[in-house]
């Protein structure tokens, strides 16, 4: 029933553009974080808008990180005019400060703590990938063993989690399946979920890293009703992941060596990417210091959309409705008249070749030698589609090159992945990177709930009809 007593209090529109009590908090707040704030601010460097409404002018302080563009620090904008940013999809926007992953896109540039991608996937493995990330520095001997151990041991899963899977119907995508008993660990681990407590952190992090590969194996293992594989401590990452895939109780399978290595160096490219959307999810989810676990399911999510990790599945369905190489021109066609998209090709970031597709090229070629299938149809049909791309002027006008899903499909078909898997295997390599990133905010002593504003475009006050 509606209280007709007193009639709500209706906000009249705000008319003043004077910064309200809020934005002075605001200002006070970030005067304290920005006294915090380890960036290099160059005393001579400072940007001055001009409102050319009043003529007012306000200066801002530029800050120089140690590579790529400088940042204008616009903390106190609102408290100082009353006014927003406005930049929908963050397209010119630092939404943190980060010491893990740089990306060059013009260049083609991505560097993990400083180390080149191209360096790494050929003299370390994704463990000392994973320990790099979290910790800033490459494991000595004696950290490597440690870690090796510790990820090890923590890659069961409570035993209680496999009846989850029962739960779900047979047919549900995999990344469906992940993101409801990745959210689900978050009622079986309470014991490292202190947040504040960096030691508990640490373990949070290291029971993600270390599950998610049984847990994405077993998502496959579910949908296509063979039992669970348990890991097996003697194996290394890439390999035990793959036997928990493919391995069957009835019989011996070893895992060839070179698709263990090809997986490996596909993790590693795939582990960090600085403030991806996923990445960025996982950071407001926890800006509000949410469970780790439930973090990271909502990493997942953001993950499986077509425009980010679900981009190699749409790959293989792309080049599967092209069919065959004389049907390219007729697509191409299409993509430019914008009645489909050229999957695996175009980045936010990289407006020049992405360093992780060169890798994955090559190891795709590597992984077809391998199994004898250089002449493998899908793979010529990718590598033509490339060619042509690249010399059309609708591309090259668009600075749109192949990203890192345009040969990973290829790859992941060959070895046997089911295509439903190609976003979980995105989901496992991630995950290092969604906690290295995760742990960077919660260990920052100025962090703050994140909250974006918005350019109100509605109804203004109005009241409900036949009211009085
Ligand atoms: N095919 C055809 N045209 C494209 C494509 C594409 N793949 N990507 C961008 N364009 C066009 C777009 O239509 C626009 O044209 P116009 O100027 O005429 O309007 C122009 O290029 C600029 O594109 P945009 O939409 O402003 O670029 P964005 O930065 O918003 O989008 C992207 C980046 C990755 C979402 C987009 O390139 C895309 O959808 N690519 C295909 C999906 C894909 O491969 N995603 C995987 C990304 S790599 C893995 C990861 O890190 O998640």
């Amino acid at each position: 029933m509606v209280n007709s007593a007193k009639p709500a209090q209706i906000r009249k529109p705000v008319k003043s553009r004077k910064p309200a009590a809020a934005a002075k908090a605001a200002k006070r707040a970030v005067a304290a974080k920005a006294a915090e704030t380890p960036s290099v601010a160059k005393p001579d460097h400072s940007i001055t808008l001009t409102d050319n409404a009043t003529g007012k002018t306000y200066t801002y302080k530029v800050l120089d990180g140690t590579l790529g563009p400088k940042v204008i620090d616009i903390r106190s904008l609102y408290a100082d005019t009353g006014m927003f940013t406005y930049d929908p999809a963050f397209t010119s926007t630092a939404s943190c400060e980060s010491k893990i992953t740089y990306i060059d896109g013009d260049e083609g540039v991505l560097l993990y703590r400083g180390y080149p991608i191209e360096e790494l996937v050929e003299s370390c493995d994704f463990l000392d990938t994973c320990f790099l990330l979290m910790n800033g520095e490459l494991p000595t001997q004696t950290e490597k063993k440690k870690f090796n151990y510790d990820i090890t041991h923590h890659s069961m899963v409570h035993e209680q989690l496999a009846q989850f899977y029962r739960g779900f119907r047979r047919d549900a995508h995999p990344m469906a399946v992940m993101c409801g008993v990745v959210g689900g660990l978050a009622a079986f681990y309470h014991d490292s979920t202190d947040i504040t407590d960096a030691r508990q952190r640490e373990v949070a992090s290291y029971r993600l890293i270390a599950k998610m590969p049984t847990i994405a194996a077993w998502a496959y293992k579910y949908s296509v009703g063979q039992p669970f594989i348990y890991p097996t401590n003697s194996m290394k990452f890439a390999e035990n992941f793959l036997h928990m895939m493919f391995a069957v109780p009835a019989e011996r399978y070893d895992v060839s060596p070179v698709f263990a290595k090809a997986m490996d160096r596909i993790l590693i490219l795939h582990a960090d990417h600085e403030q991806n959307a996923s990445t960025s999810t996982v950071r407001l989810a926890g800006s509000s210091d949410a469970n780790p676990f439930a973090c990271i399911a909502a990493g997942i999510a953001s993950l499986w959309g077509p425009a980010h990790g679900g981009a190699n599945e749409a790959v293989l369905k792309m080049l599967g409705e092209i069919g065959d190489k004389k049907n390219i021109p007729g697509f191409i066609q299409q993509v430019k008249d914008k009645k489909a998209k050229l999957m695996g090709f175009g980045h936010r970031v990289y407006k020049n070749f992405d360093p992780r597709a060169k890798v994955m090229a090559r190891t795709c070629k590597e992984v077809l030698d391998e199994l004898g299938r250089h002449d493998d149809p899908m793979l010529a049909l990718a590598v033509e589609l490339e060619k042509i791309a690249l010399d059309d002027k609708y591309f090259v006008d668009r600075k749109l090159y192949p990203n890192v899903d345009f040969y990973s499909g290829i790859i992941f078909r060959a070895m046997g992945i089911p295509v439903s898997m190609f976003t979980p295997l995105f989901a496992v390599a991630r995950t290092v990177g969604w906690v290295a990133q995760w742990n960077e905010m919660i260990s920052d002593p100025g962090k703050r709930i994140g909250r974006p504003r918005q350019l109100y475009n509605g109804s203004i006050v109005r009241n409900i009809p036949g009211r009085k």
